[in-house]
């Protein structure tokens, strides 16, 4: 029988889980306290119930096989609560909440129940990136000694559908801003090297954006072994850049997104056969599409493998300690985990 997903968050990754779990066979319910945008998802997708609560949803229909949560940011915990009470597996959209103690009261909800929770950090589930941590897992470039992450996107470009003012990304109280929205980089880095012994960051607001929260972040991770991680996060750069440059003695490997590659040299100055490329034709879609196949392996009693909410928690702890950093202007040790 198709599953039956109720999508929290008529919005636009909410229409994108939409679609694609549709496409893999699901029905599909809608919840969005405005209305509007049940009906644009409706335009796209079939959907067979819509709610303006989720507690009216969990109510009205007991047979929901699966929860995506992708409502604003501040929402995230409260609604994935009342699923897994539920007994419903749920997939959230990242960042677990806008706070560190609202997703450990999270994790303790998802360890006391037993029903699992996979979160959404997708860059995860993207081959070029996955082909790189094999390469540094196979001492491509020598010691790594520094790795240099770089997201820079104007705001106004990603929904061009309405007004930055209009969004969560506008507002503190929703969980907007680069710090959280793009706390993709800093998964990234906890994925690729575990957690850093410090943090130093400046987070600001220094665009002309129409935004009150953050829309530039500074943020260098210090490792045990040495290892310096520079994440550089903006919301006004045109063109929009997402790069990682990882520097070993021996080498460099640089990741772009845009060229979809993957480059390698050993060289000290490469001329034009120093880089080998291996270009991607994978596109942004399919890394939503493998979520959504790992969650729908989730409903079925497979395992959390790539994302958990102990990963979403570990994000939260560089967040919080890159928050402190820029306030009191100095450098934030981790506690040893
Ligand atoms: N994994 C990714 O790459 C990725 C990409 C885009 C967005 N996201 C995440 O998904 C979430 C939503 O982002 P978006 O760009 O789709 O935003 P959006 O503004 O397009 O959509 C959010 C939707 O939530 C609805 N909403 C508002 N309050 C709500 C509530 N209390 N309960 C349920 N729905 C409510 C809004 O009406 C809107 O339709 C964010 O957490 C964002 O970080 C993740």
């Amino acid at each position: 029988m198709a599953k039956h997903i109720l999508i929290v968050g008529s919005g636009s990754v909410g229409k994108r889980h939409a679609a694609n779990l549709a496409a893999l066979g699901c029905t599909i319910s809608a919840m969005d306290p405005h209305p509007r945008r049940i009906s644009e998802m409706a335009a796209e997708t079939e959907v067979v119930g819509a709610f303006d609560s989720i507690a009216e949803a969990l109510h009205v229909e007991k047979t929901f096989d699966g929860v995506v949560i992708a409502s604003p940011p501040k929402f995230h915990v409260d609604q994935a609560i009342e699923a897994l009470q539920a007994g419903i597996p749920v997939l959230l959209e990242k960042p677990v909440s806008p706070d560190l103690e609202a997703a450990e009261r999270l994790a303790s909800v998802v360890k006391s129940t037993g029903v699992p929770l996979l979160l959404g950090y997708t860059w995860r589930w993207w081959p070029p990136l996955n082909q790189v941590r094999s390469m540094l897992a196979d001492d491509a470039i020598g010691t790594l000694r520094h790795v240099r992450f770089v997201m820079s996107a104007h705001l106004a470009d990603w929904h061009p559908w309405e007004n930055v003012q209009d969004w969560f990304m506008a507002s503190r109280d929703l969980g907007g801003g680069a710090l959280l929205d793009e706390s993709h980089w800093v998964d990234l880095a906890l994925w690729l090297f575990g957690s850093p012994k410090s943090v130093i960051a400046r987070i600001e607001k220094i665009s002309d954006l129409q935004v009150e929260t953050d829309d530039n972040v500074d943020m260098m991770l210090v490792y045990e072994n040495g290892l310096r991680v520079s994440i550089h996060l903006d919301l006004y750069g045109r063109p929009h850049q997402k790069t990682i440059r990882f520097s070993g003695e021996g080498g460099t490997i640089l990741w772009t997104d845009s060229p979809n590659r993957v480059s390698i040299s050993h060289d000290a100055t490469p001329g034009e056969d120093g880089w080998q490329e291996t270009d991607y034709t994978c596109e942004r879609n399919e890394m939503f599409v493998e979520v959504a196949k790992e969650f729908l392996g989730v409903v079925d009693g497979a395992a959390v493998n790539s994302c958990t909410i102990s990963d979403g928690v570990g994000v939260l702890e560089v967040l919080e300690a890159a928050r402190r950093s820029s306030t009191e202007d100095r450098t934030v040790e981790m506690s040893p985990v």
